[in-house]
């Protein structure tokens, strides 16, 4: 059974700092956490993120089923790399904005996409480290698995994601646990889920909930 642990959070007054030092401020991690990445080649990093063992602790298909029907919507997948969610997405209907900082991602996205019979809906964005460049209300829902630890002054960049929602849109963030895992980075580039809240928070979202059950290795926090 899933438990959804639900904060509803209007007033200023509950923000706090309760991850030691997490004030939603730059202090260079995601850059860390970006270096850390491409300590690996990139064709091992698509191999990992497209690994097929990938799927058992990862369920694509109940991710993506939080977002309802997606015929007809758009997605915005932020920090894409290799469309391991944007291509079941747009198998669901949907047009996949699918957004990173590293064009070699998005040509691979583009070159697996047109090899296909059926091209789905993905259009590639290069965009830069703190901005999505999102038009004013483009999003019916945004996307962004394992990467929110990647931006930096992330309650600055989650306001940008949020002028780019459409009224009701939800906003799905999906990161590593903050624990020694078999996935994911080092512990000190985790965050805890109770972070993102408040920077989300800060960010503008004022209805937020919190899934640490469903998935092995990861919580999801969804934020409208
Ligand atoms: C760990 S990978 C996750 C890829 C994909 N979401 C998945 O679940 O397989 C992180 C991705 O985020 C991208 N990225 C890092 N910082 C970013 C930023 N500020 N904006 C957009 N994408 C970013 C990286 O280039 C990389 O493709």
């Amino acid at each position: 059974m899933f438990f959804w642990l639900s904060f509803f959070l209007l007033a200023a007054c509950q923000q706090h700092d309760d991850d030691g030092g997490h004030d939603g401020h730059d202090h260079g991690a995601h850059q860390h956490a970006n270096d850390h990445m491409h300590q690996t080649p990139f064709d091992s990093l698509v191999e990992r993120f497209n690994n097929p063992e990938r799927d058992a602790w990862q369920k694509p298909d109940w991710v993506i089923g939080l977002m309802g029907d997606l015929e007809g919507k758009t997605v915005v997948d932020i920090g894409a790399g290799s469309g391991y969610f944007s291509f079941p997405i747009a198998a669901k209907g949907a047009r996949v904005l699918a957004l990173d900082i590293n064009q070699r991602f998005l040509d691979y996205i583009k070159q697996k996409r047109d090899a296909m019979s059926e091209k789905p809906a993905i259009e590639t964005r290069l965009v830069p480290e703190d901005n999505p460049k999102l038009m004013p209300g483009e999003a019916d829902d945004v996307i962004i698995v394992n990467t929110y630890h990647h931006i930096g002054n992330r309650p600055d960049y989650f306001h940008k994601v949020k002028t780019g929602l459409k009224p009701g849109g939800a906003l799905l963030v999906i990161d590593y646990k903050k624990e020694e895992l078999p996935h994911g980075p080092p512990l000190e580039m985790k965050l805890a889920p109770e972070a993102v809240v408040s920077e989300l928070q800060q960010a503008g979202f004022t209805e937020i909930s919190v899934d640490e059950e469903s998935l092995e290795y990861q919580y999801v926090v969804m934020a409208r």
